[in-house]
């Protein structure tokens, strides 16, 4: 494997207590353990990985022999470092899930609150808006004799949710009834159903680069081929997308339109014309994530979504209440046309029969203040933004990066160097940060990095501190080599 992949597969692994090699030694433990790195695989020569991880040769010789004395890997004089033993089951696939669970897991504290403690700017989940609690201790006191008169199950969703979700997509743009909306555990799900009724191992599917490394987990495990469209400042390169349909037409396109994250692009109004018109004209079905969208920043009217446009077309519209009120809500859903949604209710019936009812009951309560709640996001991230690109651009003038109108993400464009190596060196110094490949179809974006911009400008500032220290520690180590 090489050097770059493993730091990759390695993901955050400098967090933790101990010595730097036995840190080290752990994750190389835990990725073999996890079949990451199968048996008979050889690790790369240890100097190109020590620059690959920004830390000294040292460090990786003794980690390596820590493995060797634990029988996990076996080196010849002269020869590579191989990986040996029957630990390596393979069960895990390479995806970037496992560094989806890193950054989520461990890469650091969301308050900061002691001077110490690790700050999470990679892509982590958002701190719930006060009105979930404020909703959730309102719903004690409500009769539920009506939802428990009837069966628990409900694959389909709860029919006063699905009518919310309608009621908000008519307000969008989209004639939707609630008949045309199936409750899904997130957007996550919706990916993963639609693609479960979609796609078959090889399919092609087209999507964004950048784009969402969730919903390239789920199409990695379906074990398509993925194709990388570029994207620029009006979002997905749609005559790209005509080119590779007229010759090899993908089975599904998975687009971001509105604040797609990581790079806060929006599809012009054209290119969502071209869009819907493509869907119609190949029949491919578009999945549009919605996720982020209704989080404009800037005082810009909404554009409609490319299911406004997609009336001849199969444009499956995918929301959530995630980034508007709270990841831990688990509740999304997906717009398609109603013989769509009755196969969708058969997988997700299969899945896990059905969204749990109180969670939805909460979600119908919160949707009921959506408009509250975007003033609210609109509040919090828009000085969250500013502040940060003040902050980086006085302490990292050669760092770049395109002000996003929405979302809650900044994606910075290094000067030189691999953001993989900085993301381990900033977190050396304390802040987690989320390295370009992990938003890119190919393991592409290398100079590239999201930072998230949902904390407090007090911590923000602590955060760009650490990044400048961990940038000139990591810039140091480039001009020695
Ligand atoms: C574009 C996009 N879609 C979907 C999601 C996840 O949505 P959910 O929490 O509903 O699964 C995210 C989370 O970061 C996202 O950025």
């Amino acid at each position: 494997m090489r050097s770059a992949s493993l730091a990759g597969v390695l993901g955050t692994w400098v967090t933790g207590d101990g010595p730097l090699y036995r840190r080290l030694a752990a994750a190389l433990t835990r990725s073999i353990e996890r079949g990451q790195l199968a048996a008979g695989e050889r690790l790369p020569p240890e100097r190109s990985l020590a620059k690959a991880l920004a830390v000294s040769r040292t460090t990786v010789v003794k980690a390596f022999g820590l493995l060797r004395e634990g029988g996990l890997v076996e080196s010849r004089q002269g020869s590579a470092t191989t990986v040996r033993g029957a630990a390596a089951s393979g069960r895990w696939n390479r995806s970037s899930s496992e560094q989806m669970t890193t950054l989520f897991g461990r890469g650091g504290r969301r308050d900061a609150a002691r001077e110490h403690d690790p700050i999470d700017l990679s892509l982590a989940p958002t701190a719930p808006l006060p009105m979930v609690e404020e909703e959730l201790r309102a719903l004690v006191d409500v009769d539920l004799s009506a939802l428990t008169a009837r069966p628990g199950y409900s694959p389909a969703g709860l029919g006063a949710l699905r009518r919310a979700v309608a009621e908000r997509l008519v307000a969008a743009g989209v004639p939707t009834t609630a008949e045309e909306v199936i409750v899904t555990t997130g957007a996550q799900q919706a990916f993963s159903l639609l693609a479960a009724l979609y796609l078959r191992p090889r399919d092609l599917v087209a999507v964004e680069e950048p784009t969402h490394p969730g919903a390239l987990d789920v199409f990695r495990a379906a074990g398509v081929e993925l194709h990388a469209i570029p994207t620029d400042d009006d979002g997905l390169r749609v005559d790209l997308l005509e080119k590779l349909a007229a010759a090899r037409p993908p089975r599904l396109v998975y687009v971001i339109p509105t604040f797609s994250t990581p790079a806060g692009t929006v599809l012009s109004v054209e290119r969502r014309h071209r869009l819907a018109r493509l869907a119609a004209r190949y029949l491919i079905p578009v999945v549009e994530d919605a996720a982020p969208a209704d989080l404009a920043l800037d005082a810009i009217a909404a554009l409609p979504p490319v299911a406004h446009f997609g009336t001849e077309g199969p444009v499956l519209l995918v929301g959530s209440m995630s980034k508007l009120f709270w990841p831990g809500l688990r509740v999304g859903w997906v717009r398609a046309p109603r013989p769509v949604i009755a196969q969708l209710v058969r997988l997700k019936a299969t899945a896990d029969l059905g969204t749990p009812l109180l969670d939805q009951m909460l979600a119908t309560r919160l949707l009921a203040r959506w408009k509250e709640a975007q003033v609210a996001r609109r509040a919090q991230y828009r000085p969250g933004r500013d502040h940060l690109t003040a902050a980086l651009a006085a302490v990292l003038p050669s760092w770049r990066w395109r002000v996003p109108g929405g979302g809650f993400t900044l994606w910075v464009q290094l000067p030189h160097g691999d953001a993989r190596p900085f993301a381990a060196v900033a977190a050396r110094q304390g802040v987690t940060v989320a390295p370009g490949p992990l938003f890119s179809a190919n393991e592409e974006q290398t100079d590239r990095l999201l930072l998230e911009y949902t904390l407090e400008p007090r911590i923000l500032d602590e955060a760009v501190d650490r990044l400048a220290r961990a940038w000139a520690t990591y810039e140091a180590t480039l001009e020695v080599t």
